[in-house]
């Protein structure tokens, strides 16, 4: 692989706590992630990305790390972990981790120093008065604490903000860069990666924030070798491209995830101007831009795209309002194709290739994020798009468990879920995993990095070529299409007397036209 593997690459989000439980306790691990190893490579993924895999009392989902060093017992240990990424390496995974700059744990040491010491609280942001700051997870973004001062958590009270302006902050986080990166990981997922520097009145995107990336820039480039290069991949939500792109000079981040895109109804004519604004962003910079559908924070995508409304659903919007499973998964399976088929990289975020939807009747006694909590159950919060992979077998835990007898998964699964197992999908041809399976095959050899050139196409059409003659065609209208000349590769429905019916997207390479390279 090319030291410029990231530019194309296709990464399979892992949330570790669901993926695969190694010891039967109920909760995903290492040993779990381990024994699957061989399913993620014959998926024909590039990398993973592992959600935080710290020590962590969870009050977030691990986003709350009270050591940067060190692997949450719950999952394993750091030989556990040493071991994970010489074996993925040894199948031609890449690992990606994530590191969380933005806040630390109320558990972590240097939290339980500052609590202890007022005159060691300016690792983080103590005041004598809040400021009115709301939390992103609902309620204040302040609490008091014994001694009458307040901190600020941007998220939940036990996710303390670290304080940027602090040169210990600076150099504890190039360390654990370094720590880590000694131990083989591949890069990093950089979690709330606007939002670290502040001032009194504002906290996000503040100009501060990208002399931090380019110190990391500097370390990750140190570690570049025959492997290929260490990549910093950053979490920015940001609605200006301009101030988006920042992010990606060349001497800051490698990539950052495409929100516009994720967010994005399925609809011919929105898809077209979020694809464009994404390239004309990217492309002058130098920078892949990067295509996703889902992630551990958002509605599944076979229940949004079966709903009336296909806008982006975060924080609970359309909880549990109508969705057809059918039309669902048929747009979901019509969207993995056109994403794969985009110049630049691609993420998969584990149990999209199953196509699982979104559990929306989880009891309120199970629920663990915060969201649902500090909103008062009004945001059902995201659990419901972390409940554990079904692996095989008939019922509950579906092989999640492994082999032998296990506790009962930390989210109830479905019972419907029979039907999605990996095992049920690997024997038909007409699954979710085999679509996957197969276009992540195709990709490999014939999209990735690159540009496009758009095609004549009907009324809610998309179509494109790429550099090697592929041509990717959805058809989001009403009617069916014409598919263009050429031999069909893949198709995410049936495709029968050359017509492409709504809601499907077809690959199709060897017609004529021009950039076409032939076979
Ligand atoms: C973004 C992560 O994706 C999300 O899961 C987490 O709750 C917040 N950052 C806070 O770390």
């Amino acid at each position: 692989m090319s030291r410029t593997w990231w530019r194309g690459a296709a990464i399979y989000q892992v949330y570790l706590r669901s993926f695969a439980d190694g010891n039967g306790d109920g909760c995903g691990d290492l040993a779990g992630l381990r024994s699957r190893l061989g399913y993620l490579k014959d998926l024909g993924i590039d990398a993973v990305w592992l959600n935080p895999w710290y020590p962590s009392p969870m009050a977030d989902g691990g986003y709350d790390v009270a050591d940067y060093r060190d692997i949450e017992p719950v999952f394993g240990t750091l030989a556990e972990a040493e071991a994970f990424i010489a074996e993925a390496h040894e199948h031609g995974i890449k690992v990606i981790i994530d590191v969380v700059p933005n806040h630390s744990s109320t558990a972590s040491a240097w939290f339980q120093e500052a609590l202890a010491d007022p005159r060691a609280r300016d690792r983080f942001w103590f005041r004598d008065e809040p400021n009115g700051w709301s939390s992103i997870f609902g309620g204040p973004a302040w609490t008091q604490v014994p001694d009458g001062q307040w901190y600020l958590h941007l998220f939940a009270p036990e996710q303390p903000d670290l304080n940027w302006d602090n040169p210990e902050v600076h150099r504890e986080f190039e360390d654990v860069l370094r720590f880590w990166f000694d131990r083989g990981v591949d890069g990093f997922r950089v979690d709330s990666a606007a939002l670290l520097v502040k001032s009194d009145d504002a906290y996000e995107d503040l100009d501060g924030v990208h002399d931090v990336y380019r110190r990391w820039r500097e370390i990750a480039d140190e570690y570049g070798d025959e492997r290929g290069e260490r990549v910093l991949i950053g979490e920015v939500w940001l609605p200006d491209q301009e101030r988006f792109a920042r992010y990606l000079r060349p001497d800051e981040l490698h990539t950052a995830f495409n929100f516009d895109f994720l967010s994005c109804p399925w609809d011919p004519a929105e898809l077209r101007r979020v694809i464009d604004l994404t390239l004309a962003t990217h492309l002058p910079i130098g920078a892949p831009p990067t295509w996703v559908l889902s992630n551990h924070d958002v509605t599944r995508p076979v229940t949004r795209y079966g709903r009336a409304d296909t806008g982006f659903q975060h924080g609970g919007r359309l909880h549990g309002s109508p969705s057809d499973p059918e039309l669902g998964r048929r747009r979901a399976r019509a969207a993995a194709l056109l994403a794969m088929a985009l110049p630049g990289g691609v993420y998969v975020y584990q149990g999209e290739e199953l196509g699982l939807p979104e559990v929306e009747d989880l009891p309120d006694e199970v629920r663990q994020d915060p969201m649902f909590a500090r909103s008062g159950g009004a945001n059902p919060g995201r659990d419901g798009c972390r409940v554990p992979l079904p692996w095989s077998g008939e019922e509950p835990p579906f092989g999640f468990g492994g082999p032998g007898p296990s506790a009962p998964p930390w989210l109830p699964q479905p019972e419907g879920w029979r039907k999605l197992t990996a095992q049920a999908q690997l024997a038909d041809l007409d699954s979710m995993l085999t679509l996957y399976r197969s276009a992540l095959r195709l990709r490999r050899d014939l999209l990735g990095d690159g540009t496009l050139t758009w095609l004549p196409s009907e009324a809610g059409v998309l179509a494109f070529r790429r550099e090697s003659g592929l041509v990717c065609v959805s058809n989001l209208g009403p009617v069916a299409v014409p598919l263009p000349p050429g031999e069909l590769l893949l198709a995410s429905g049936p495709v029968e007397g050359g017509a492409l019916p709504p809601d499907t997207t077809a690959w199709v390479t060897g017609g004529p036209g021009p950039g076409v390279s032939g076979r």
